[in-house]
């Protein structure tokens, strides 16, 4: 990607001497940056920052569907970043793409609007891999906003921040910062106490900041903290007040190492700290400790930061510190640690919280063996780690919270938004340029992107361009929809396919290999691994993923999940047991199949892809259809698999899509290929070609045959006109199919053959003819002479629609898609015995 690397310019980039220190550092300039201010209309300053809208456009269409809704209040908000929210009532994403992989701060504000019920709102907030929250509502909470913050090492090109409302509630959020954190701030290692030893590991997990204190110092606030962090006064932690004295020097004062860079704390907190109250204390041996409601059953990162500005020569302050009831440092001699007075110094520690406890304390005190008496506390910092659940909030994990698709009455079905969301998507894996945004804003429909509703909608965040990036700001946001199906781990695929095996190998295409592999659970599934770091194959990667998440149909390959975890592109699948079609028809030793069977299987394929041209307010176009995309599980029943190079279809006031031409030679449509206008009639063409495939039983493409049989296309259609078909098709049907069906079937691919696309049927029509032949095959012959002149049109019987592609419908809830269409199916066949059988009137 022609991506610049943002490290570099940081190490660049110098600010000398701004805390008076004699040492220079390089200001960290963070890769990512996103302010969003969630629902608002217009920029929003907030201690220095600007908050960008989540979306310009958002707040119309995302209205108009009642999944997601803007509350403002410009009177009540503690914060100008509270007067907006957006509330969402099904689980709603929000994507950002990331720039460098890496610790990433996920800083989430929360009030509760007033008018809006928003108290009682039930709010979980999952990303990839982590539950942030989980089923928190305002009700039962004792402050009037929420500040959470989170430190997440993000290991792909994206991260995606879900929000879930809970049962009959809603989620809502006011405002989101994802912002890159130096690799540096935290180590994977940290020392655990009881029982002491290394803690290996911080890198996998997550943090959450539950309280970082200023000690003996002012709240210092994001403005001046070189990372947007807050820090309070610990006063109202003290154990006892009077155990502790504020000492300051100027700020000026602090020396930098190259240990200790500004990043770890600002020098502000440096030059204050708690010192032991020493003048009317009797015994001068005691401790000053800090105690901390925390939540039970889990591990907390404390770091512990320390500066000697209270001694007047070195190696006179030494002390102990503890964290619980555990040493944690013995005899600390600090000046002598640091290399100075006046020198940052800090440690890291990992402390269990048992599962019968809430309360984690800190203390300082003398060590008593030194003359002068006296402990100190400069900072600290209480984070929160992921528990083995990957959470901060119970033991539900990101799997269980978001695996189960909401109730069906919960979704608001608009399968008219799908195609404008894929277009945005498609636009996205495209190319990340402002352009390519630009353009989505101005798609005809007005309605570029909205939400999606199998398992959630989502507003993808994407930073456009390089100087957008220089001046800390995303400038220019791109919002799609997204469905990310479910996530796997790069363990459970490597489990799954027993790590790759060759022996599992499928086949290998463009994109990559395909293993056959097994879940935990038992369930047979396709993995596709793609070529890591192709561009094109990212691309595909995105596109497949859109469209399949989104798209379920009994005659579409379903997708189950994916993996993006290490630069690696995989996608899950289901498993489909009798693989490609192509398989069945040569090349192989399989058992030929009869022409039922191969009837069966071309409407099967036909129906997936009227759904894709008919399904959707706009359709989506295949590109690649071709008899090695079309698959079959045990039953035999054909699913159109490959979306990698789909594409949504021209919108209603215009007629076609201009497009760079792709596919697969052989199935290309001429004309798509002379004038690259793209439309469903492509589709169509190259359909035509899959049927001459399933009747002649020979490739698309045969470069040793003579020339005039080269192009089964050009060679089927010469014969086909002279009416002789019977003569070129597979010698293992020769006898055994009916002439009718035959007939039938002949025209129905030379009319989706035909030069011109405005002459080629519908896939609707195509799935009608086919059905037909069918029944022609199924029924006596004698009896069903048909009319000459049928290929579009039946007296007496509607053509349109067979399937009620009306807004409403639920083929896209997974769940319910197959009942639905065999529903369907069953209607559609009552229709045609009616028509082919006589007798049955
Ligand atoms: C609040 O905002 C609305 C519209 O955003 C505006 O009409 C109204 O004057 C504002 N009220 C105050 C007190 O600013
Ligand atoms: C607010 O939400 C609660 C719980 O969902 C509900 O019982 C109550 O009726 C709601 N109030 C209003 C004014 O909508
Ligand atoms: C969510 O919280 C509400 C109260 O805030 C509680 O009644 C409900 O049982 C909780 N649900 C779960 C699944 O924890
Ligand atoms: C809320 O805070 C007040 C004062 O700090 C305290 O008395 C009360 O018990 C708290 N309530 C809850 C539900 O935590
Ligand atoms: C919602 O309802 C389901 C089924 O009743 C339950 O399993 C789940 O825990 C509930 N979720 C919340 C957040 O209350
Ligand atoms: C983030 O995770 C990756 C993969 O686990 C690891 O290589 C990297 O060092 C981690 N980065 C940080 C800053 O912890
Ligand atoms: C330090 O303590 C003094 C008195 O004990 C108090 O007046 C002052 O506000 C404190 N300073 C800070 C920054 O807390
Ligand atoms: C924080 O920064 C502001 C503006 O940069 C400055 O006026 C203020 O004194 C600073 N506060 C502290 C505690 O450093
Ligand atoms: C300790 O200090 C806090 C904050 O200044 C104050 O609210 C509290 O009352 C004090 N407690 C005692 C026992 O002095
Ligand atoms: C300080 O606290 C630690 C840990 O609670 C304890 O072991 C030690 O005895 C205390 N020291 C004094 C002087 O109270
Ligand atoms: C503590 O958390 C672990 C997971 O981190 C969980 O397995 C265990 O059941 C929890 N224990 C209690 C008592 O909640
Ligand atoms: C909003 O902020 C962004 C980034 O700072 C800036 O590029 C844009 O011009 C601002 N828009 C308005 C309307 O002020």
């Amino acid at each position: 990607m022609n991506i610049v690397n943002w490290a570099s310019i940081a190490v660049a980039v110098f600010v000398l001497g701004s805390v008076g220190s004699s040492v220079s550092y390089a200001a960290f300039v963070p890769a990512d940056k996103y302010l969003i201010a969630c629902g608002s209309s217009q920029n929003v300053t907030f201690l220095g920052q600007t908050y960008v809208p989540d979306s310009v456009q958002s707040s119309v269409s995302l209205k108009s569907q009642g999944n997601s809704y803007v509350a403002t209040s410009n009177s009540t908000a503690p914060f100008p970043i509270y007067q907006s929210a957006r509330v969402f009532s099904s689980t709603t994403y929000y994507r950002f793409d990331i720039e460098q992989e890496g610790r990433h701060w996920v800083r989430l504000h929360f009030y509760p609007l007033p008018g809006r019920n928003l108290s009682s709102a039930s709010v979980t907030v999952v990303t990839e891999d982590f539950v942030l929250l989980h089923n928190f509502s305002f009700n039962s909470y004792n402050g009037s906003y929420l500040f959470k913050e989170y430190l997440i090492n993000v290991t792909s090109d994206s991260l995606s921040i879900a929000f879930i409302p809970g049962n009959n509630s809603v989620a809502f959020v006011n405002a989101i910062e994802v912002v890159s954190v130096p690799d540096n701030l935290v180590p994977d290692q940290a020392v655990a106490l009881s029982p002491s030893g290394p803690f290996n590991g911080l890198s996998g997990m997550a943090l959450q900041t539950v309280y970082r204190l200023n000690m003996g110092g002012p709240l210092i606030t994001a403005q001046n903290d070189t990372l947007g962090r807050a820090w309070e006064n610990d006063v109202k932690y003290l154990h006892v007040n009077s155990s502790a004295v504020n000492v300051s020097v100027n700020p000026s004062n602090i020396k930098y190492s190259d240990a200790v860079s500004p990043e770890i704390a600002p020098n502000y907190v440096y030059a204050t700290a708690e010192t032991m109250g020493d003048a009317n204390v009797a015994n001068v041996n005691f401790n000053i400790t800090w105690v901390f409601p925390v939540d039970p059953n889990f591990s907390y990162f404390v770091r512990v930061h320390f500066c000697d500005i209270v001694s007047k020569s070195l190696n006179s302050l030494i002390f102990n510190l503890y964290i619980n009831t555990d040493i944690a440092l013995g005899s600390l001699d600090l000046s002598n640690q640091a290399g100075n007075l006046d020198v940052p110094y800090f440690r890291d520690f990992v402390s269990k919280i048992s599962a019968d406890s809430n309360t984690l304390t800190v203390s300082v005190g003398p060590d008593t063996s030194t003359d002068f008496i006296n402990a100190i506390m400069n900072g600290l910092e209480i984070m929160k780690i992921s528990n083995e659940a990957r959470s901060f909030d119970g033991l539900s994990s990101v799997e269980t919270l978001l695996v189960l698709p909401p109730k069906k009455s919960k979704i608001g079905i608009i399968i008219g938004s799908v195609a404008g969301a894929v277009a945005a998507l498609v636009f996205i894996g495209l190319g990340y340029f402002c352009l390519a945004a630009r353009r989505s804003k101005e798609a005809p429909q007005g309605s570029s992107w909205l939400p999606l509703p199998l398992y959630g909608n989502s507003l993808t965040m994407t930073k456009m361009s390089t100087t957008s990036q220089k001046s800390g700001t995303a400038s220019c946001i791109s919002l799609a929809s997204s469905n990310l199906g479910r996530f796997f781990t790069f363990q459970e695929i490597m489990d799954a396919t027993n790590k790759f095996d060759e022996s599992l190998l499928l086949g290998v295409g463009g994109f990559g290999r395909v293993y056959k592999g097994t879940l935990d659970d038992g369930t047979r599934v396709a993995v596709k691994r793609g070529n890591p770091r192709s561009e094109q194959g990212l691309a595909e990667f995105r596109t497949e993923i859109e469209m399949l998440s989104k798209l379920r149909h009994r005659h579409l390959v379903s997708l189950i999940g994916y993996c993006d975890e290490r630069s690696e592109m995989i996608l899950v699948y289901e498993y489909m047991a009798n693989g490609p079609l192509r398989s069945h028809l040569y090349g192989t030793d399989l058992p030929p199949l009869s022409w039922k069977q191969r009837l069966e299987i071309c409407i099967g394929a036909a129906r997936g892809l009227h759904y894709l041209h008919t399904g959707a307010a706009q359709s989506i176009i295949h590109r690649d259809v071709k008899t090695t995309n079309i698959l079959l599980d045990e039953n035999f029943v054909a699913k159109v698999a490959d979306f990698g190079l789909s594409k949504t279809g021209p919108a209603l006031d215009q007629t076609h899509v201009s497009t760079a031409v792709k596919g697969s030679f052989g199935y290309l449509d001429p004309e798509y290929f002379r004038r690259q206008q793209l439309t469903e009639k492509s589709d169509v063409y190259s359909f035509g070609v899959v049927l001459m495939e399933v009747l002649c039983t020979r490739p698309a493409l045969n470069p040793v045959l003579p020339r005039e049989q080269v192009n089964i296309a050009e060679w089927a259609m010469t014969w086909q006109k002279k009416g002789m078909l019977d003569h070129i098709m597979d010698k293992n049907l020769v006898g055994k199919v009916n002439p009718a069906s035959l007939k039938k079937f002949g025209e129905t691919a030379e009319k989706c053959l035909a030069e011109h696309g405005v002459d080629r049927p519908s896939m609707g029509d195509v799935l009608w003819n086919l059905e037909y032949a069918l029944q022609l095959e199924e029924t006596s012959s004698a009896l069903m002479e048909p009319d000459d002149n049928s290929t579009n049109h039946i007296p007496g019987i509607p053509l349109t629609p067979l399937e009620p592609f009306d807004n409403s419908v639920s083929m896209i809830d997974g769940v319910n898609s197959g009942t639905d269409d065999d529903a369907e199916d069953a209607a559609t066949s009552a229709v045609f015995s009616q028509l082919v059988n006589p007798r049955g009137r």
